[in-house]
């Protein structure tokens, strides 16, 4: 199989909540591979280096202030993003969150800004970005969704994961909503399904070793991911590789959702 086919030169891809964590080494692994990137957070301050390394790779690199959550931020973020790269083939629907409380301690604040945040932003900015791929006759949108979108776990500090779960499976379903709109467009839409990943935003979940040793032991390999092993799932939807395939979610998962 030719290497051409997960080759991304000339590709321009936007990628949120890539200020650090998953995103961030996304953002790198995208440019590694020859893409152009639009790098957009709520909190640009440290993507800096994110930057530094990809336009040393001699690639182009956008940073962008956003809140997602924010309509017109969002649209204003996909236009400077086409603007910035001459335009947009990739978008990586990244930037989420989750809220570690009980069922009870749970408020409809909670709620709101995780559901906002991880699900209807989502639909507003695919369907801005959707335009820019069409004038550019086609591309790629990976929502990146999670485990947790297909699979229930209660943790040992009865962590209740409802907003969480709703918003990533809500994902899985939108995913399959996009696929069909832009099926006659050239764009495929797909998302990623990762289990625990070693983050920030999972800090406390390793440092609390009941939790921890809990996730590893219901895991058949046995660990957490590393956020490098989401770089070849996410170009292998980027790329050319994945031509037919659209309205899928693709588990990384370490064997979870097997057993
Ligand atoms: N870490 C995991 O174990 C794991 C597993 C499955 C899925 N995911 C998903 O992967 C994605 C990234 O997770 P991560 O672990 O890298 O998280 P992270 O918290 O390390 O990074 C999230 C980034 O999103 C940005 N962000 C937050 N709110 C924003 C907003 N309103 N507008 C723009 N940017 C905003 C943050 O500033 C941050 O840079 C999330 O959607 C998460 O749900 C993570």
């Amino acid at each position: 199989m030719s290497q051409s086919l997960f080759d991304l030169s000339g590709a321009k891809a936007l990628i949120t909540g890539a200020g650090r964590g998953i995103g961030r080494t996304l953002a790198e692994g995208f440019a590694a591979a020859g893409a152009d990137v639009a790098i957009a957070d709520i909190d640009i301050e440290p993507a800096g280096e994110a930057k530094e390394a990809i336009e040393n790779m001699g690639r182009k690199c956008a940073l962008i202030q956003a809140d997602v959550t924010d309509m017109e931020s969002a649209e204003r973020m996909v236009i400077e993003a086409a603007a910035a790269l001459g335009g947009l083939t990739i978008l990586v629907n990244n930037a989420g969150t989750n809220v570690r409380k009980t069922l009870w301690d749970i408020s409809e604040a909670d709620w709101d800004r995780i559901l906002d945040l991880n699900l209807k932003s989502i639909f507003f900015i695919t369907r801005r970005a959707g335009e820019e791929m069409k004038k550019a006759g086609g591309g790629k949108v990976i929502n990146i969704s999670s485990l947790m979108g297909w699979s229930v776990f209660r943790n040992p500090r009865q962590q209740c994961y409802g907003p969480y779960t709703s918003s990533k499976s809500g994902l899985i379903g939108l995913t399959r909503v996009f696929a069909r709109e832009y099926a006659t467009d050239n764009i495929q839409v797909n998302a990623i399904c990762p289990t625990f990943i070693e983050t920030e935003l999972t800090a406390s979940l390793q440092e609390d070793e009941l939790i921890y040793d809990a996730i590893c032991e219901r895991t058949p390999m046995g660990r957490f991911g590393q956020m490098s092993e989401l770089v070849g799932p996410a170009i292998f939807l980027a790329s050319e590789a994945s031509s037919l395939v659209t309205g899928t979610s693709l588990l990384v998962d370490g064997g979870w959702y097997a057993t």
